[in-house]
């Protein structure tokens, strides 16, 4: 609630259409897993309520305007169940109230006052539009698990990293205190993105507000479809990918039916579980608390999700 407020804070002196548009991208929700996140990690380390909320918002609204872009670079219609910004308006104006979104949560991150996180916060930017940048130009019709998962960090797992990690940064200096929550960042983010990529075969398209099926149409050969790709290297359809057939409809359909039906799905979601196993094992060097069992939890809960 209160991460809610500072987000919504930042639209008060802006232009109406702006304020307009940052309304209807803060009434649709989301998640607020990385917020959530956020508060529980330095809450765990006793850190100060009041910067947590700062770094909270801070992420949210850097989290939302990277959807905002991706919306528009991906064309979707459809985020949170409700219109996307692009759905509705120019380019020109999707693109700059993104742009405003970064601004806000650039100065939201610097009211930290605490320049390794501020460094942090612009590193992991760079990260993310990179990696964006990466998959529109490189990754099409790519089936590697190497490139995969270093793709899924650069768009999803940097930001949990650095949310786990900026968190503690504030909230204690004790490096074995640190190191911990960043790897439990990071492997919580990568599951939290392979499970994201489940719900594209899997999902139900009214839960998840978003448009699914939609990542082979755009070349983006994601675990599921990698592991098909694995045992089923000679299928036609497969085949195709390398040569650009992601861009057949017909035929990517009937790819994702296959997927859909196949053991992949099940090994992709044995991934994220391993992940998630993995990422609850860090957390076992902190003192049991609520916030603890809070966190296992929220990391349980990346596996189970529906939405
Ligand atoms: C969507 O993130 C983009 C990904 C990195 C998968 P979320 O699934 O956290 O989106 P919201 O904020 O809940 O809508
Ligand atoms: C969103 O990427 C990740 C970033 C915002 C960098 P995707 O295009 O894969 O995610 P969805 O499916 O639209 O949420
Ligand atoms: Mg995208
Ligand atoms: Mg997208």
């Amino acid at each position: 609630m209160l991460v809610e407020n500072r987000m919504r804070a930042q639209g008060e002196d802006c232009h109406p259409d702006l304020r307009a548009a940052l309304e209807h991208l803060l009434v649709s929700g989301g998640k607020r897993v990385r917020p959530t996140l956020c508060l529980l990690v330095g809450e765990m380390l006793g850190g100060s309520p009041s910067q947590l909320v700062t770094l909270g918002a801070a992420v949210e609204l850097l989290h939302t305007a990277t959807l905002v872009h991706d919306d528009l670079i991906d064309g979707a219609l459809l985020r949170r169940g409700a219109e996307t910004l692009n759905a509705r308006w120019s380019s020109a104006a999707t693109v700059l109230t993104g742009d405003f979104l970064f601004a806000r949560a650039a100065k939201l991150a610097a009211e930290i006052d605490h320049l390794p996180v501020m460094r942090l916060f612009a590193e992991t930017l760079a990260v993310i539009v990179n990696g964006e940048l990466t998959q529109l130009f490189s990754a099409r019709g790519v089936i590697n698990r190497e490139n995969y998962f270093q793709r899924i960090y650069a768009k999803t797992a940097s930001l949990f990293e650095m949310t786990t990690r900026a968190s503690s940064m504030v909230s204690t200096e004790n490096a074995n205190l640190i190191e911990p929550m960043r790897k439990f960042g990071n492997e919580l983010g990568m599951a939290f993105q392979i499970v994201d990529d489940l719900l594209d075969f899997t999902g139900e398209q009214s839960a998840v507000g978003k448009p699914l099926g939609s990542d082979l149409l755009q070349g983006l050969v994601t675990l599921p479809a990698i592991y098909y790709a694995e045992t089923n290297p000679d299928h036609p359809d497969v085949r195709s990918l390398a040569a650009g057939g992601w861009g057949d409809h017909e035929r990517m359909e009937r790819l994702v039916q296959a997927i859909r039906s196949s053991d992949a799905v099940h090994l992709a979601m044995r991934e994220a579980e391993q992940r998630i196993e993995r990422a609850i094992t860090h957390l076992a060097q902190f003192e049991p608390c609520e916030e603890r069992a809070a966190l296992e939890n929220l990391a349980r809960y990346v596996v189970d999700r529906k939405i």
